[in-house]
């Protein structure tokens, strides 16, 4: 029997499959990262392609958080009707809906029109320690306790406002080697004070998030976790032995599920496919770069790929090394297109709940038509990385086939 399509238990909340949309930015919220109608759209589109569960794009949760421009916040109260828009919409096709809150830290790479009103040199790059990007070769400012204070109490408003909005939970992003993650690693955080040193205080941002939110919220209120494996070849970088003793804490954090991903913007690794180098140089985050990083990015695409070679469920790797011991749900994330390796996964107990980020883009209608045994109608994601290209500057959709200079992102103020 297929257990794709069989529920499973998140907290309180049963979903009702085991496909699940994991985050991926949308570039469609108003420009002072309002909800618009194109962004309750777009998730209303996966929803209705009967997924059980949908992760939101990374959410700021202070301005001083946002990583692009175009993403929503929760860093205010009047962001909140918004979100209950988009809530009440994905709830009527039996799907749940996750916000996932993040902070940029050191893979922010300040642009035009990222804050509105504010020059990009007041936007200032900070993380855990003055541990120059290698991706970006910016130098962050170390960030003081209070700061540190300043930003956990804002993801426990930010998980406040989602509930308020009627969200089921949120995800607390702490991969790909932005702020949280930053604290996790030793090779990014050099401190000595009570966030830094043992594994215990470099976890500390993340559990004091949780439970800061855990406090505040029903206690029906879902978070989930996603956590690197490995963020690249780097001395002092994660690796899955850490991971393993991450886990442990985390089975004594009241957290319902833990997402298995990897990579920062310095060790690519999520993108893992064809890199099109010349949208990301021109569109992406990438674009804000000085010519002469452009230009070695640009030299390396051939080695790039090479190394980033996609196959499918590129992180179970670290997915095993966890399983056994996470007393929660495991969510695997990393390349997954099709049924058969899904339910493979699922039959001999390796994973829980599948999180697709570009096949869904592809096709949004995957788990219908894997429901419906009608696998041959799904379109295959060729993997060419044009919506990862595009992030910040252009709606996520699939660009393969498609002119991508029909499109651009909402003008309207958003839902108030
Ligand atoms: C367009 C796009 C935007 C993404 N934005 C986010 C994000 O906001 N937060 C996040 O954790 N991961 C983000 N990701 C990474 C995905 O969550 C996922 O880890 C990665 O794409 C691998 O899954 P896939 O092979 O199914 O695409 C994004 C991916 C894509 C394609």
């Amino acid at each position: 029997m297929s257990m794709l399509f069989t529920p499973i238990k998140l907290r309180k909340k049963e979903i009702k499959n085991r496909l699940s949309k994991t985050a991926s930015g949308e570039t469609c919220a108003s420009k002072d990262g309002f909800i618009t109608d194109d962004y309750v759209n777009w998730y209303k589109k996966f929803a209705r392609g009967g997924l059980g569960l949908i992760h939101s794009g990374a959410v700021y949760t202070r301005e001083s958080g946002k990583i692009v421009p175009f993403q929503p916040g929760l860093d205010n109260d009047d962001k909140i009707p918004g979100f209950r828009k988009t809530a009440e919409e994905v709830h009527k096709y039996d799907c749940l809906f996750l916000a996932q809150l993040n902070h940029p830290g050191r893979h922010l790479v300040p642009g035009p029109g990222l804050i509105p009103g504010k020059d990009i040199k007041d936007i200032e790059v900070v993380a855990p320690s003055p541990v120059r990007s290698r991706a970006t070769m910016i130098m962050p400012r170390e960030l003081t306790t209070a700061e540190i204070e300043e930003i956990i109490q804002s993801f426990t408003d930010a998980g406040c406002r989602a509930e308020e909005a009627g969200l089921d939970g949120v995800e607390i992003h702490g991969a790909h080697g932005f702020l949280i993650s930053s604290f996790i690693s030793m090779r990014t955080n050099k401190r000595t004070d009570k966030f830094g040193g043992s594994l215990e205080n470099r976890l500390r941002v993340f559990r004091e998030i949780v439970e800061g939110i855990r406090k505040k919220t029903d206690d029906g209120f879902i978070i989930t976790a996603k956590l690197n494996w490995t963020d690249g070849p780097f001395p002092k970088g994660i690796t899955t032995r850490q991971l393993v003793d991450m886990v442990q804490m985390i089975n004594n954090m009241d957290v319902d599920a833990i997402e298995i991903s990897s990579g920062s913007n310095e060790w690519l690794s999520f993108e893992r496919g064809k890199l099109p180098i010349r949208y990301m140089l021109r569109y992406g985050m990438t674009s804000h770069l000085p010519l002469s990083i452009k230009l070695s990015f640009a030299l390396s695409k051939y080695f790039l790929e090479a190394v980033f070679r996609y196959y499918e469920g590129f992180n179970m790797e670290g997915v095993q090394a966890i399983k056994k011991i996470a007393k929660k749900p495991v969510i695997c994330t990393g390349g997954f297109k099709t049924g058969e390796v899904m339910e493979g996964i699922l039959q001999r107990g390796e994973g829980d709940i599948f999180g697709l980020a570009r096949q869904l883009i592809c096709d949004p209608e995957l788990p219908n038509k894997l429901r419906e045994n009608r696998a041959n109608d799904v379109v295959k994601c060729s993997y060419c990385n044009k919506c990862v290209a595009f992030v910040g500057s252009k709606p996520t959709e699939c660009y393969e086939n498609e002119d991508f200079r029909k499109f651009s992102p909402p003008s309207d103020p958003g839902i108030k």
